[in-house]
């Protein structure tokens, strides 16, 4: 144990009632009234010092101070000790310019923060990194999730090397290959369930409590402290310049109010002299929250999801309140994109030799969106964050180049032959 550690305890509030639990508490959501829980830390080290820390420590350095996610302690999870921390290591993921992908948008200084480079593929080892370490401070036993693939690929991954048992409840029939594929190797029991993402939380819910298993969705407010750190890493690879925007595919809204919650916290402690703008966007099959925003927020809609993008099939979303905060604080916006041009920019994407699974794709054909609007500015710096590998979802991809009709611009089809040079020298004309 390194000497200057803080074992600062910090506390879980209700973010509706503001009821405050201690940080060991293991209830799921506010006891008194429902509503989520969020972490409070004690802000006690200044702005310069937390910078210094920061860049003592990186992938190279021993320990929890290797991870991406445990490089930012003081803003995660303070009093966690390095022999209680499950961590395969995660984050230290790259922040890539790509002319082609730049030029389709309409974005000059267009950065990529690509997630997909995490242990399991996703952006979701952030945030489990820190929420299977609070299951094992706790002392469960278990731990379960509801998902559209990456959790429950990311929590099979954890709770595996934590010794932990994994239950996951995913929609059958809707989780791409590599997601199933990740999930069942790691060892964790596996529901299919004949139902939606929606469905699979109500039920993963009442089985956490009813079982008594250890919830690690994204409304665990230590996912949301690990996942913050997608935001800190970039602000850090920007040395501190705050870009003009950050933007996000949303789906269940975890990662909209994790990014949020770093933004603000960054501002409010000195890291960052402004306040990225923060932009969600939805799939137009499952846009309930892009809908609300398009009213001032005035209603809280939930809809039948359906959309090519399966890690963003999502109706009724759980971080709703947080993430209408998120955007109210940011001067942030939500919108759509349809199925066509997510796998467009996804095409695109994949053709710059970047790569990233459909729902990620949903950051920059919303980008594209954003720009013919006139909202965000062609001269505006944007980071889009693209949340999954392109291997996660190898079945879309296939479709998408083999069998679409008629055959889309970017479409790259493999071309049998028989084994002879004549026949080499006909394909290629
Ligand atoms: N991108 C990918 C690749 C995802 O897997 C998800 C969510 C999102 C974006 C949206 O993030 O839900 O926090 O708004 N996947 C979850 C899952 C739902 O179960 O893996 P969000």
């Amino acid at each position: 144990m390194t000497a200057q550690l803080e074992v600062a305890q910090s506390r879980q509030r209700c973010a509706q009632c503001g009821r405050e639990l201690t940080e060991r508490d293991a209830s799921p959501s506010c006891p008194a009234c429902g509503g989520l829980l969020e972490l409070v830390h004690e802000a006690t080290i200044s702005a310069q010092e937390l910078r210094s820390r920061f860049a003592a420590r990186s992938p190279l350095s021993r320990g929890m101070e290797s991870s991406g996610v445990w490089r930012y302690r003081e803003l995660v999870l303070p009093s966690a000790m390095p022999d209680e921390i499950v961590s395969h290591p995660e984050g230290n993921t790259p922040l890539l310019e790509r002319q082609a992908i730049s030029k389709w948008t309409g974005v000059s200084a267009l950065l990529l923060k690509h997630e997909g480079h995490n242990p399991t593929g996703s952006f979701k080892d952030r945030g489990m990194t820190v929420g299977v370490t609070q299951a094992r401070r706790i002392g469960a036993t278990a731990v379960a999730c509801a998902s559209t693939g990456n959790t429950s690929a990311s929590l099979a991954a954890y709770a595996a090397h934590a010794g932990l048992r994994a239950l996951v409840f995913v929609p059958a029939g809707q989780v791409a290959l590599g997601k199933l594929t990740q999930t069942l190797a790691y060892g964790a029991t596996t529901l299919l369930v004949r139902g939606d993402f929606d469905q699979c939380l109500a039920l993963a819910r009442q089985a956490a409590a009813e079982l008594g298993v250890y919830l690690v969705n994204s409304i665990n407010p230590f996912r949301i402290e690990g996942q913050k750190t997608i935001a800190l890493e970039l602000l850090q690879q920007l040395e501190w310049n705050a870009p003009d925007w950050i933007v996000l595919p949303a789906g269940n809204l975890g990662n909209t109010a994790a990014v949020g919650k770093a933004v603000e916290e960054a501002h409010a402690v000195g890291l960052i002299a402004r306040k990225p703008r923060i932009a969600a966007v939805q799939a137009t099959g499952a846009a309930p929250f892009a809908r609300a925003f398009a009213t001032g927020f005035r209603e809280r809609a939930s809809v039948r999801a359906e959309t090519v993008a399966t890690a963003i099939r999502i109706g009724a979303p759980a971080s709703w309140d947080r993430a209408v905060h998120v955007i109210r604080s940011t001067n942030g916006v939500v919108t759509h994109v349809s199925d066509d041009d997510i796998l467009e920019a996804k095409a695109v994407v994949d053709a710059a030799g970047v790569g990233c699974e459909p729902a990620s794709a949903a950051s920059v054909a919303g980008v594209r969106r954003l720009v013919r609007e006139g909202i965000i500015g062609r001269d505006d710096s944007v980071v889009a964050v693209l949340t999954g590998h392109v291997l996660k979802d190898p079945g879309t991809l296939v479709r998408y180049h083999q069998e679409t009709e008629p055959r889309p611009t970017h479409a790259n089809r493999p071309l049998e032959i028989e084994p002879s040079m004549g026949e080499v020298q006909r394909v290629l004309g």
